[in-house]
């Protein structure tokens, strides 16, 4: 497994997979990598005859009072996941790689999937997703690109990118991974306290609650959303930032539950933020 730093050097090494015609799978990540991301690394593994992971904390989706400087990394962990996932090589630039000294390019999404729920409580955080996902789509030209549900908005604004911008990409979203109790993983739950990852199970069981409505077959918007919102609000370390139903391709409210429907929410527990969603209906 290769390790770059250069975009020149991803580029060459994908020009000549194109060359042999060799198919390249792409998995953006911000590093401090879980299970979750080993899903992704094999899933594009098992599709594509190479895979370039990248690993970037990519500065420009956080805001102002959030996390960037204490994201946690761990690049030497990180490689040997990647390389036990299946990946190719491992593209690791610095800030300054991606965004040389008078960087003002940016893929704004002005409507659609990118407007509600973290768009709205994390402002400029999908313009920052976009431009970075932009760049290395077009720079490593993947057949493939993987990520995860949890961040299902993410997962749609980038689909509806890479149709809007007629980028050659397919993407491809995957299941999320869950501890055995059911919290998602994700990066930031190092974060939590023990007593925070005890109660930030609360985010799961609610989508749960919500879910056994829906499928009992009585329950309106109103009703799953309050059975929700009630066993999250049950933990007194929960505080909720929103919780919606929505529709999953454009992540807009759903008026009633006849068409598809995912629940999406996201909580502090303390200052940690956590995302999930559930798949209420297909
Ligand atoms: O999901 C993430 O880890 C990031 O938002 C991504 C897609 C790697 C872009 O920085």
């Amino acid at each position: 497994m290769q390790i770059c730093q250069h975009i020149e050097d991803v580029r060459q090494q994908g020009a000549a997979w194109q060359r042999e015609g060799l198919s390249v799978g792409l998995v953006p990540t911000m590093g401090y990598l879980h299970r979750g991301h080993a899903s992704l690394i094999e899933a594009a593994a098992r599709e594509n005859a190479r895979v370039v992971v990248s690993i970037f904390v990519n500065p420009l989706q956080f805001g102002p009072t959030e996390d960037l400087a204490s994201y946690p990394r761990d690049l030497g962990r990180d490689t040997e996941l990647c390389e036990q996932s299946g990946a190719s090589l491992v593209f690791n630039p610095s800030p300054e790689e991606l965004y040389p000294p008078g960087f003002c390019s940016y893929v704004i999404m002005e409507a659609g999937p990118s407007l509600g729920l973290c768009g709205a409580s994390r402002p400029g955080h999908f313009r920052g997703v976009c431009t970075v996902v932009a760049k290395l789509l077009h720079l490593v030209q993947p057949h493939r690109a993987y990520f995860g549900q949890k961040d299902a908005q993410q997962l749609a604004v980038i689909r509806r990118m890479v149709l809007d911008l007629n980028l050659p990409t397919a993407i491809i979203g995957c299941p999320i991974v869950r501890e055995a109790d059911g919290l998602a993983l994700s990066s930031r739950n190092t974060y939590l306290s023990p007593e925070e990852r005890r109660a930030a199970l609360c985010l799961y069981e609610g989508l749960l609650a919500g879910n056994n409505l829906v499928k009992a077959g009585d329950a309106d918007t109103e009703v799953v959303l309050r059975a929700v919102r009630e066993r999250i609000e049950a933990e007194p370390l929960a505080r909720i930032d929103y919780l919606a139903l929505v529709d999953p391709l454009d992540m807009r409210p759903v008026p009633d539950l006849s068409g598809p429907t995912l629940c999406a929410a996201a909580v502090y527990m303390g200052t940690t933020r956590l995302i999930d969603n559930l798949l209420l209906k297909d």
